[in-house]
């Protein structure tokens, strides 16, 4: 059976990964820091769909987690064949409020250990002659985000690296595919959480559901796309983005977030 690793699959948009996934025959590494979500997850993927699971509990922004949850991997022979980078942090204010401490956390989570893991694995992939890495990234790469700064540029670094790298890899017939996806506002505690400082509120209507990103992104990572935006109007806002010139876009930006942050 094909086996699958998964970043932040204890909640939101990776435990909707782990179903699809589920559902189509892949083994499951279930990877966050809350044991408790990730051991139900784990029994119930087994019972609905007769696949394994292994839970590895463990905090991506502490130094050396990366190389950590590798070995790990590794000391107990668990094969990667689709690594899904996802777990991710966001911070909501003005930037010199909020805590050095949680933006260095988010730094490290959304691209020191994706970095860090898409290298190791890509490695053992590359030597067995294929496999899949699929990087969450974010609409919000599009453009600089004011009041989301660091979340925004942690996001763009993202989309930037894994479309070089999928390139790279591609030029060497490498067999190892990888896929930045770029969801627009989805329905998970993402976007009500009392730990990420101010709140943004969408109005529900505009959030798109958790499982149709996921579908959509290991779909084209299956597809070996480089890139996916999940949603015709999240595509059109990318578009949009795309062509306006930062001087226009940015100051309208920046008046959305401050008028729907409290
Ligand atoms: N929701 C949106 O509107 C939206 C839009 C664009 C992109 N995204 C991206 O989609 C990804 C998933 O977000 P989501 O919306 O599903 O959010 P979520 O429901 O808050 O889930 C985040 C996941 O990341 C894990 N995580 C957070 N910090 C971690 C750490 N230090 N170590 C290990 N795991 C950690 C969490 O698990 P534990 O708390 O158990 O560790 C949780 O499973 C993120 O990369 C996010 O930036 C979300």
């Amino acid at each position: 059976m094909p086996q699958a690793l998964v970043t932040g699959a204890s909640d939101g948009i990776g435990l909707e990964f782990c179903k699809i996934l589920a559902e189509r025959g892949y083994d499951l590494i279930l990877v966050a820091r809350r044991q408790q979500l990730l051991d139900t997850a784990s029994r119930q993927l087994s019972a609905d769909y007769g696949v394994r699971c292994e839970v590895i509990v463990g905090d991506l922004s502490l130094p050396k987690a990366a190389q950590k949850l590798f070995d790990n991997t590794q000391e107990r022979d668990l094969r990667v064949d689709f690594l899904i980078n996802n777990a991710g942090l966001l911070q909501n204010g003005f930037f010199t409020d909020i805590d050095l401490q949680r933006q260095e956390q988010m730094m490290s989570v959304n691209m020191l250990a994706l970095t860090s893991l898409t290298h190791l694995y890509a490695n053992d992939m590359r030597a067995r002659g294929g496999g899949h890495i699929l990087n969450v990234s974010s609409l919000a790469a599009a453009t600089p985000i004011p009041n989301q700064n660091v979340y925004a540029a942690s996001k763009a670094y993202v989309l930037a690296f894994s479309q070089a790298l999928a390139n790279e890899l591609k030029a060497v017939n490498s067999g190892v595919s990888v896929t930045a996806l770029c969801p627009g506002f989805t329905a998970t505690k993402m976007m009500d959480n009392p730990d990420q400082g101010a709140r943004l509120s969408i109005p529900s209507i505009l959030l798109q559901p958790a499982r149709e990103v996921a579908q959509q992104g290991i779909d084209a990572c299956l597809a070996g796309r480089s890139m996916w935006v999940p949603g015709l109007a999240n595509r059109v806002t990318s578009w949009v983005a795309a062509v306006l010139p930062n001087a226009l876009l940015l100051p309208a930006v920046g008046r959305f977030y401050r008028k729907n942050m409290r």
